[in-house]
């Protein structure tokens, strides 16, 4: 062997580079830092999940010639075809159809074979590309179906991998460590090595807008996810790879701050990475934004640190974040509006109303009806405990043995979405078509409603004044 060479590319995963960022943190005073997987060689952290599970699924009696299955939104399948090239596999990958033309391309590039599910089905729908890939795994003889959404070797290979070596590289000089939640691998298993070591660091995921994590960490409720356009994070079940219990805050991010700041990455730091490297800085950045209020951007006369996970590269991503006329068609660009957002909706609607969830059906039934509305948000302590709909009421009291005298906590649903100010409207059709109502949140706060008809009242206005002539 010659000196300074590597016995094959798998050799060459890990050892990323930290880099301190300059330009994009919006001058709070608060380093972050990036960790760039990006250049693992696979092009992302899904490397060190590859060698661990092939590692393991070796030690269990995989033998070359034998077929790797795995539902994959891209990473995944990149990292483990590069591996079964190498080593004599062959791989069959599931995936999403939001995923780029590119990701696919780049598994098939390696010879794998590719299948494309249906995105707007729910998780154990036979059609989902979690149950093709189940069903695929299930015919195929001399098998290893990776399963990193269940499979323990998924957060330990953060735990063997990430975690050390953020640990040697920082020697713990830093105070939160953040990151995207996919199957939380990355969280649960760096997130479990960095608390053994440092007891006080902090633990953050960041969520998309549309994904399940953020309410159930936030208001331990499961509410309706709707779709979104940021790859890799975000999930509309709970994979056991993701352990909440580390986490000591999740912070949420839309489309829109993902995909600006990962333009801005790049453009600014020189780090050409995908949506969810923007996702997990805007989110760190929001972070920071909070450490400072609570008075902790400072540690021992020195600014706080922040270490932000960058998961994967921009190239996949050329055909989207990248290209002006798919962001701008989207409604991502500053100069694409769009028909407006969120706020726009919620303004000029009067202060929301709630009840706690003692009172009883009678005082909720007044109160709906001296004021008109239809449904109302119970709230406890500041905390979502769901939504009362008049059709919940009437449920109750006809055939759900209720009586005027219930608590209204017995009659609460969790049909509805969470969604921020910023979300866009033309989001807003899909979010309800599945969930009730929308429950506008800012800042961990309830700061408006959005029904069906408040949408169609707000399109209505605005078709009519699009249409509306010129004032001559
Ligand atoms: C681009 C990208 N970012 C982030 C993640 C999330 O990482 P993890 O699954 O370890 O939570 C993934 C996982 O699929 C990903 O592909």
């Amino acid at each position: 062997m010659m000196k300074g060479a590597l016995q094959d590319i798998s050799h060459a995963v890990g050892n990323t580079p930290i880099v301190l960022l300059h330009k994009v943190t919006g001058g709070v005073p608060v380093e972050i830092y990036v960790k760039c997987e990006f250049l693992n060689p696979g092009g992302s952290h899904k490397d060190r999940l590859a060698s661990n599970l092939l590692r393991r699924a070796e030690e269990d009696g995989l033998k070359p010639g034998g077929t790797i299955v795995e539902a994959t939104s891209g990473n995944t399948g990149a990292s483990l075809a590069l591996l079964a090239a190498l080593r004599g596999y062959k791989c069959v990958f599931v995936m999403p159809d939001k995923m780029s033309q590119e990701k696919i391309a780049h598994l098939r590039a390696f010879g794998a074979r590719v299948v494309v599910c249906p995105t707007a089905v729910e998780a154990d729908d036979p059609r989902s590309y979690y149950q093709t890939a189940l069903r695929i795994a299930r015919e195929t003889e001399n098998v290893f179906y990776a399963n990193q959404y269940h499979n323990p070797a998924n957060p330990e290979a953060h735990y063997l991998s990430s975690g050390p070596e953020i640990w040697q590289q920082t020697g713990g000089e830093f105070e939160v460590f953040c990151a995207g939640m996919g199957t939380g691998g990355t969280l649960s298993g760096t997130g479990k090595y960095l608390r053994e070591k440092m007891p006080n660091v902090k633990i953050v995921g960041v969520d998309p807008v549309g994904s399940l994590y953020y309410d159930f960490v936030k208001q331990g409720r499961i509410t309706k996810p709707f779709s979104y356009k940021v790859e890799g994070i975000g999930e509309d079940f709970f994979p056991t790879s993701m352990n909440l219990k580390i986490l000591d805050d999740i912070v949420r991010v839309d489309d829109r701050e993902c995909f600006l700041m990962t333009r801005d990455l790049t453009r600014l730091e020189g780090l050409f990475v995908g949506g969810s490297g923007g996702a997990a800085v805007a989110g760190a950045v929001k972070y920071a934004q909070q450490m400072l209020e609570r008075g902790e951007a400072n540690v021992a006369g020195r600014p706080a640190r922040i270490l932000v996970f960058l998961a994967d590269g921009g190239h996949k991503y050329l055909s989207k974040i990248f290209n002006d006329d798919w962001m701008r068609e989207n409604g991502f660009l500053e100069d694409s509006p769009g028909i407006g957002t969120v706020r726009d909706i919620v303004q000029g609607k009067r202060a929301i109303v709630s009840a706690r969830p003692d009172a009883r059906l009678r005082e909720v039934i007044d109160q709906m009806k001296t004021l008109n509305i239809s449904q109302l948000p119970v709230v406890d302590h500041g905390k979502m405990r769901g939504i009362v709909a008049e059709v919940d009421l009437l449920r109750a009291l006809v055939s759900g043995g209720k009586t005027l005298e219930s608590p209204i906590a017995e009659v609460v649903e969790d049909d509805y979405a969470t969604v921020t100010p910023n979300t866009k409207i033309e989001l807003l059709q899909g979010v309800l078509a599945d969930a009730k109502v929308a429950i506008v949140e800012d800042g961990g706060e309830i700061v408006g409603i959005v029904t069906k008809i408040d949408l169609i009242d707000f399109l209505a206005k605005h078709r009519a004044s699009a249409s509306s002539p010129p004032a001559s």
